[in-house]
């Protein structure tokens, strides 16, 4: 099968994760924390609107580009028989949404054999969306983007997020602890996908966090990276289990820091 144009998936993307926003947006006043159901612990909600908008975005794909594979934090799963696949968060944020908070977004990226090809966020109550495609560079609204360089890491401020799992936050506690006198400030938004795209449109310089999913990163990351930042994570790195983006610079030294916390952590 050809590839396709990946600006024809970036426009698939984009029009689903609108589509998947005004849904989430409609459906804000239906749902509520306790209506929610909970996933991995007590503190990680699902609700109807997650399932409501991963459904929308599968269906959209289905009818688009069957044979693509599929991987949504909600269940979808499809092998793909095109070497493409679909990772999905159809609302990251579930926490924000439930409580009425603004920092909430539908998250897709359409990964090949070499990773992230095309990522797309988009934050309903804002109406922002950051999208990358891979060697074409990022963007927000359609204004590229660069990431700021030159910043040290005690000027930096830095997004961070924690596991639903209380064992895992007090090891995040343990990081924070030793990190926090070393930075400007630290900022916990409850979006990594948010967190991704502020590192790479300057709303914050660098973002990390130990435990993350396949489908919190995939968009975000690609779009941090095309901006200019380096992400890093994955076995054999200072993140087995996470990521970290920042600008190169910034991100060898927070690497640095966040390795020799475990190091005193482990
Ligand atoms: C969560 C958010 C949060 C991050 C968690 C994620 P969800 O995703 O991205 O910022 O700290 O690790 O699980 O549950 O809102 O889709
Ligand atoms: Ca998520
Ligand atoms: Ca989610």
């Amino acid at each position: 099968m050809s590839t396709p144009d990946p600006r024809d998936l970036l426009g698939l993307a984009t029009r689903l994760a609108h589509a998947a926003g005004a849904e989430l947006l409609s459906r804000q006043d239906e749902v509520s924390l306790e209506s929610a159901q909970t996933k991995s612990s007590g503190t990680d909600p699902v609700s109807a609107a997650d399932r409501a908008s991963e459904q929308l975005i599968v269906d959209g794909l289905l009818s688009a580009r069957p044979g693509d594979g599929l991987l949504g934090e909600e269940g979808a799963r499809e092998k793909s028989t095109t070497g493409l696949t679909w990772v999905i968060d159809p609302l990251d944020g579930t926490v924000n949404y439930l409580y009425g908070r603004p920092d909430w977004c539908v998250s897709i990226a359409v990964q090949d054999a070499r990773g992230a090809l095309v990522g797309v966020v988009h934050q309903p109550t804002t109406g922002i969306t950051w999208s990358a495609v891979r060697g074409a560079g990022a963007s927000r609204d359609g204004k590229y983007l660069k990431v700021h360089e030159g910043r040290k890491l005690a000027e930096a401020l830095v997004a961070t997020g924690f596991s639903y799992l209380a064992e895992r936050r007090a090891e995040q506690a343990e990081y924070l602890r030793h990190l926090l006198p070393a930075v400007r400030d630290l900022r916990r938004g409850g979006s990594a996908a948010l967190d991704l795209c502020s590192v790479a449109d300057g709303t914050a310089d660098a973002y990390y966090e130990h435990v993350i999913q396949p489908w919190d990163v995939a968009a975000g990351g690609l779009i941090a990276r095309e901006a200019g930042a380096r992400t890093i994570g994955g076995p054999g790195t200072s993140l087995p289990g996470g990521l970290l983006a920042a600008p190169p610079d910034l991100a060898e030294t927070l690497a640095g820091v966040l390795s020799r916390t475990r190091r005193r952590v482990a």
